[in-house]
């Protein structure tokens, strides 16, 4: 009989569920795909269904239920965190209070009530893992290693903000660890809120702001926020930051650092900003490289496993290859809480004696991160009909020649194949894609297709064999967590001529595909092979028409909202955007073929700024 574990992260951010049979993922997703809430942290009952239906399994067939977290743990490093923060803290803590008291100290409890919802099914064995340790689990256990290092680094779960581990056959083992308040991933997110940016999802925004500023503060930070050891370890000096205290991250000590108050959300972008993006990101990529340096000199393993949030920090990512000694790295690509659901579920498969089949494969167990529900050509001519929506159905052979030639010629194509990713990037299957050798493609995409912040990058993908003579990279990176240089071949010797600083160095020509190189000649890659089947028969298409094996690949999404599942949700984008041709499955819908595109209220007021 098949060993079915169902893996749960809910009740704080990016709710999801994972399904794992006899070892092997089959099925994950997050709740806010479903809900349309980004980052929903509401318990994920659609995800939930979803996977069980993925799987053709009940509830009743699942030997155990894990959840991502030790909540009494949590408990219990919240109620200290308060207690040592007093009297500031009370009006947060009394805040927080009842709902701490309430379920989320017993959180493992409202999961097994949630699961046997008014009726009252009977729930399978509900347990929690440590939240790092589903970290870990999620890199290790689903990485094509049999053994490696592991490290993860995130804000914070129960008490650890950093682990390290070492990672065997179906077994890891705890190396080390650092603890709460002092976080890597808080002090990214006290910049990320100084620079008026939300936390927990705002990261990004931050990440692409630092090739614009010079790193001036990097020594000003190490002097005076964190103090950081030869093996990568730090400590925190905890009054210059806000999170102990109150509602907010930063106050006094950074303003008194940094030259005044923090940027307003949605405020003018200075020089300010950009100097301390590049300065933070600076700090972290030093750390992170001393870790995975310590990491390999623990273990003696070359090869290392990344997680927690702070692994989505591409940038760090290319570095480690570079200055840590290792020979290959493997990071999961749904790092941050999200893919904690997978991870305890990995836990738990192996503890109960599932094996590591994917093994020997050569490659990892993610099936290319599509973990996701996919539409059948069935469903989506259904919907289409459904609905008088004019289309064309040349089958999929036929869709990926026509885009290529649309994207030749300067079209912004909606893209909708196959099982949707898991994890925070889309991959080919939920993309929107355009041609990066196009200089105004940048803007046009950031402004008119996701109403979106001008200076934000996007992401080349690239037919695997074809990356070396585009991107400088070490190894593949199938999930586009991997940054390089773009290759001398392809870049432009322009000069950034005297004075030009900030926003203004987007106009500076930088390449042969300038859409998706960053200001700095960087860009954040993904390598595209079997696993990506029907974006490499599209990358294929384009190369042969114009003899670039490149495209920009980014979300199908507008700012602030989840990234499209729905054909449904496909067409409602492609209609309220400037994208010129949708391809959902085998068919093709031509913007200038469809009827007008009427909605009640602007839909803009229904998604929250991010
Ligand atoms: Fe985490």
């Amino acid at each position: 009989m098949t060993q079915l574990v169902l893996g749960l992260s809910a009740f704080y951010h990016d709710s999801a569920a994972a399904l794992v049979a006899d070892g092997v993922p089959v099925a994950a997703a997050q709740e806010e795909r479903f809900s349309r809430r980004r980052h929903d942290p509401s318990f994920p009952h659609e995800a939930v269904g979803y996977c069980l239906r993925e799987a053709g399994a009940e509830l009743g067939d699942v030997a155990a239920v894990a959840y991502y977290e030790d909540p009494a743990l949590k408990f219990r490093r919240v109620l200290a965190t308060y207690a040592g923060a007093a009297p500031h803290g009370l009006p947060s803590f009394l805040d927080g209070l009842p709902a701490w008291l309430g379920w989320k100290r017993h959180a493992t409890r409202a999961v097994r009530e949630h699961l046997a919802g008014p009726e009252g099914r009977a729930v399978p064995e509900v347990v929690a893992r440590r939240h790092h340790e589903s970290h870990a689990a999620s890199a290790f256990f689903a990485s094509p290693y049999p053994s490696a290092a592991v490290l993860c680094v995130d804000g914070v779960g129960e008490w650890a903000t950093t682990t390290l581990w070492q990672g065997v056959g179906t077994r890891l083992r705890h190396l080390a660890e650092l603890r709460f308040p002092h976080s890597l991933g808080l002090l990214y997110s006290a910049f990320t809120y100084f620079c008026g940016f939300k936390v927990d999802s705002g990261e990004y925004k931050l990440m692409g702001l630092a090739p614009y500023g010079t790193p001036r503060f990097a020594p000003l930070i190490r002097e005076r926020l964190i103090d950081v050891k030869p093996d990568g370890s730090f400590r925190l000096d905890l009054r210059r930051f806000e999170y102990l205290r109150g509602r907010v991250m930063t106050g006094p000590g950074f303003e008194e650092l940094f030259g005044g108050p923090r940027r307003l959300p949605e405020g003018p972008l200075t020089e300010r900003e950009f100097d301390l993006a590049a300065s933070v990101q600076q700090v972290t990529e030093d750390v992170v490289v001393r870790l995975a340096r310590t990491a390999r000199r623990l273990t003696g393993e070359p090869r290392l496993c990344l997680a927690g949030g702070v692994a989505l920090n591409c940038v760090a990512n290319g570095r480690l290859l570079e200055d840590a000694g290792l020979t290959e790295l493997w990071v999961q690509p749904a790092a941050g809480d999200a893919g904690g659901s997978l991870g305890a579920a990995l836990a738990e498969a192996h503890e109960r004696g599932a094996p590591r089949p994917h093994l020997g494969s050569g490659h990892d167990a993610m099936a290319g991160a599509l973990l996701g529900p996919a539409y059948s050509d069935d469903e989506i001519g259904a919907y289409l009909d459904a609905h008088g929506i004019p289309y064309e159905r040349p089958g999929f052979d036929g869709v990926a020649r026509q885009v290529a030639g649309a994207l030749a010629s300067g079209a912004i194509v909606g893209w909708f194949q196959g099982r949707m990713e898991f994890g925070p990037r889309a991959l080919g299957s939920r993309s929107i894609l355009a041609d990066p050798r196009d200089p105004g493609m940048q803007s046009a995409l950031n402004l008119r297709t996701k109403f979106r912040e001008s200076f934000r990058p996007f992401a080349p993908a690239v037919l695997a064999e074809d990356a070396k003579d585009w991107f400088d990279l070490r190894q593949e990176s199938p999930y586009m967590l991997i940054v390089g240089r773009v290759a001398a071949a392809q870049r432009l010797t322009a000069e950034v001529p005297e004075g030009v600083r900030g926003l203004d160095l987007l106009h500076v020509p930088r390449s042969t595909v300038p859409a998706v190189t960053h200001v700095d000649g960087s860009a954040r890659v993904q390598t595209v092979d079997g696993r990506h089947p029907r974006l490499r028969e599209l990358l294929l298409a384009f190369k042969e028409r114009t003899g670039c094996p490149v495209l920009v690949n980014t979300s199908f999404n507008v700012r602030g909202e989840p990234i499209v599942r729905t054909p449904r949700e496909a067409y409602a984008c492609f209609m309220r955007t400037n994208i010129d041709l949708l391809a959902l499955g085998g068919f093709l819908l031509r913007k200038e073929e469809q009827p007008p595109w009427h909605e009640e209220r602007d839909w803009r007021d229904g998604i929250p700024m991010d």
